[in-house]
């Protein structure tokens, strides 16, 4: 058996297959998995998706509600510019069409293009999420840039392409190759991997600490304009959060109330 046939043999048997929305090769519920995992925690995930999904199965049915509905349903998950941006790429899908590039959408970069490209038409695209990259980095044994992982991807994923090779090189950073461990005796690159651990200069992206932050603030207004759909009087909010949030689409303000738009 060559080394490649036993990445898609690990792959079969030990691939995260279970996640709700990798049972759909649907463009619309994989692209919400994905800006959902985009900063958050995939178990944080598995608790939002299948309700915002149920909620806006469809493009359309979110296009055809106000923003603030889409801001409301993805509750406490965090970074709620995504939810505006999702709501602005559904309007653009609900009135064009799918773009023919995918980076044209609100939201949509390279990675998230690329991902649903590979996981819903099995188009044979390389993507560089966080955990693809740490695994290509260490096995090559240098920080590599997107575009040398995607090369990289490509010789590491054989004979995998598409969906298969974008999955099974993110679960095994996931589970095996993780950023605080490389568990090489389970991993099988294993064997022609130059590291076999940790690479040396290798950075961990580390979230800027929550309490206290300015993010925290714009949260507590956020929460606030959840819970009181009619509007709020500006004089009861934090007045800085509440203008960085008006910029970003996520309040409006008039005649000296403040909502959800
Ligand atoms: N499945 C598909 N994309 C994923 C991601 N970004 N994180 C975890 N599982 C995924």
């Amino acid at each position: 058996m060559t080394r490649a046939a036993s990445l898609a043999d690990w792959y079969v048997q030990h691939g995260r297959h279970e996640l709700p929305w990798r049972a759909t090769r649907d463009r619309w519920p994989v692209l919400v998995s994905e800006v959902m995992l985009q900063q958050t925690q995939v178990s944080r995930v598995l608790d939002a998706w299948p309700g915002f999904i149920g909620r806006f199965p469809t493009a359309d049915s979110m296009a055809s509600e106000p923003p603030g509905a889409v801001i409301t349903e993805w509750g406490r998950l965090g970074y709620p510019r995504r939810a505006r941006r999702l709501w602005e790429a559904s309007a653009k899908i609900a009135d064009e069409g799918w773009p023919a590039d995918l980076e044209e959408l609100p939201g949509v970069g390279r990675y998230t293009a690329r991902a649903l490209l590979a996981q819903c038409d099995d188009r044979d695209v390389p993507a560089v999420e966080v955990n693809v990259r740490r695994v290509l980095q260490r096995a090559e044994g240098s920080v590599l840039t997107e575009r040398a992982c995607e090369t990289a991807m490509r010789r590491w994923g054989e004979p995998l392409t598409g969906r298969d090779r974008l999955l099974a090189l993110m679960d095994l950073g996931a589970t095996v190759c993780t950023a605080r461990d490389a568990e090489c005796p389970r991993c099988p690159l294993t064997d022609r991997c130059a590291t076999r651990g940790v690479l040396p200069g290798e950075t961990r992206a580390k979230q800027a600490p929550y309490r206290g932050s300015f993010r925290e603030r714009r949260g507590i207004v956020m929460r606030r304009l959840r819970s009181h759909r009619s509007g709020i009087s500006t004089d009861d909010l934090d007045g800085m959060a509440l203008s960085s949030l008006v910029e970003d689409g996520l309040a409006v303000v008039s005649r000296g109330w403040a909502r959800l738009p």
